[in-house]
């Protein structure tokens, strides 16, 4: 048998980049490669790249730049670009970077070990179709290996929304759902390798409208009470949510859904009306506040999180203080807040911009807000008793690493415990990133 070659992933960007690079090695797998996780003895390098911000594309540019002298000494070495900067940038990165063999975009990367093999030939090999086939049908013989104990799970893919600052809707295309009978098939498989906890994927995955094995349209929620019978399976969380797609039944699963956490991502992005509408958003800052009571009556423990740009187009001191008030009003557990970046081909890019350096000023105000906030909820969590799923060991002799159903990290001294296990704790401290506590026995 020959020896397997070896195939260096790197992965950029949000969870479905991390769900795309699982699939893309499985599907090398069958190529006959084996994942490594050092680029020096890599056959073949892929970057699985992301475009959100101009910081993120820009580093797959300064990455590639590292790979040259590995190129240089083996120029069998074949390197790939997949992901949203493959497919918002193809060509160009063919152009700009003469070491690129492969660009696969998010969409085609079923199509991977095609692309390696007219690699190898020397052929072009780039594929930044939307193509007709499902990728998902494409990938269906997996191995079966063993798991840790949580995992992603993309169920819907693509954005019809466009914000006017955003690239997904370009890079991802539009937007489409699995149908829910592949997503159980795949979630049950999930759970026969030892995962107990699954974070569904989507762009706006609670625009989830799949067709149902019944064959009706089924809502996110109606999937999640499917995979809430699921046995083994523990925990069910979804991301990303938008505003507008936050259905009844969805915000009622909150309450009732007995494996469905209490966390939810719900970015908004402004607090002000006027930036909210140049944003494309589609919502006000006074639905989003009542969206958000609406959700915490349904379940009032649940921990919010949220996604803030600043410095968009035309924001005002008046607008930031806007959203720095609806930020108090909500009081999130968790955030990501960036500085608005122009992306090519969106509307706001070509809008007039505002100054770096009040840009930098409101982030960094912005975010001693929010850090407060993401501090207060997660020393609240002292002296509660909360349940911990275990996924590794940590730094210390004898320490194991979970999750809290808020998705807190929570890390205690016992030696008995094993990823995968599920134990109630109670949280005895809260540290700068994470909080410790003892094992219940009781
Ligand atoms: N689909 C999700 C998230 C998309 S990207 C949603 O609709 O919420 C994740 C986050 O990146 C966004 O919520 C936004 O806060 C940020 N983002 C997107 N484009 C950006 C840009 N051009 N500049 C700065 N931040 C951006
Ligand atoms: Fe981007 Fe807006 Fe779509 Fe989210 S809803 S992916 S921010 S266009
Ligand atoms: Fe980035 Fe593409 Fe995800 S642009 S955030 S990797 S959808």
């Amino acid at each position: 048998m020959a020896e397997a070659k070896k195939l260096y992933i790197k992965t950029y960007g949000c969870q479905m980049n991390v769900y795309d690079s699982e699939r893309m090695a499985e599907a090398m797998g069958g190529a006959g490669y084996v994942e490594t996780s050092s680029p020096e003895d890599a056959d073949m390098i892929l970057l699985n790249t992301c475009h959100i911000r101009e910081k993120a594309a820009e580093k797959v540019y300064s990455e590639l730049g590292r790979f040259r002298p590995l190129k240089e000494a083996r120029p069998d070495l074949k390197i790939g670009v997949a992901g949203c900067v493959a497919q918002a940038e193809g060509e160009e990165i063919m152009r700009r970077a003469g070491l690129v063999d492969l660009v696969v975009g998010p969409q085609s990367y079923h199509r991977l070990p095609e692309l390696e093999a007219l690699a190898r030939e020397g052929r072009r090999a780039l594929d930044t179709d939307f193509p007709v086939e499902d990728k998902f049908d494409a990938l269906r013989d997996r191995p079966k290996a063993k798991r840790g104990p949580t995992a992603f799970l993309t169920v819907q893919e693509g954005c019809d929304k466009f914000c006017a600052f955003c690239v997904v809707p370009y890079t991802r295309g539009a937007e489409i759902s699995r149908p829910a009978a592949r997503v159980l098939e795949e979630a049950r498989d999930l759970v026969g390798r030892g995962v107990r906890e699954i974070t569904l994927l989507g762009q706006n995955v609670n625009a989830y409208h799949g067709e149902g094995p019944d064959g009706g349209i089924w809502s996110l929620a109606r999937l999640i009470w499917a995979l809430n019978e699921i046995d083994g399976l523990d925990r069910i969380r979804f991301t990303t949510s938008h505003p507008n797609d936050m259905s009844d039944d969805l915000i009622a699963a909150h309450g009732d859904c007995e494996k469905l956490m209490p966390y939810l991502h719900l970015p908004v992005q402004s607090g002000s009306d006027r930036i909210l509408k140049r944003m494309n958003r589609s919502h006000s800052a006074e639905s989003y506040l009542r969206l958000i009571e609406r959700i915490r009556a349904a379940r009032p423990d649940i921990l919010i999180s949220g996604d803030f740009i600043v410095g968009f187009p035309e924001e005002t001191e008046a607008d930031f203080q806007a959203t720095m008030d609806l930020i108090e009003a909500v009081n999130y557990g968790y955030a990501f807040s960036f500085k608005y970046s122009p992306r090519p081909g969106t509307p706001a890019a070509e809008r007039e911009q505002i100054d770096e350096a009040v840009k930098s000023d409101r982030l960094t105000r912005l975010q001693s807000l929010l850090t407060r906030q993401q501090r207060a909820a997660q020393d609240a969590m002292v002296g509660r008793r909360v349940k911990v799923l275990f996924e590794k060991p940590g730094r210390l002799p004898g320490q194991m690493v979970g999750k809290s159903d808020y998705l807190h990290a929570v890390h205690v001294r016992e030696s008995t415990l094993r990823a995968g296990d599920l134990a109630d704790v109670e949280i005895t401290e809260s540290g700068a990133n994470s909080l410790a506590g003892r094992v219940c026995l009781h």
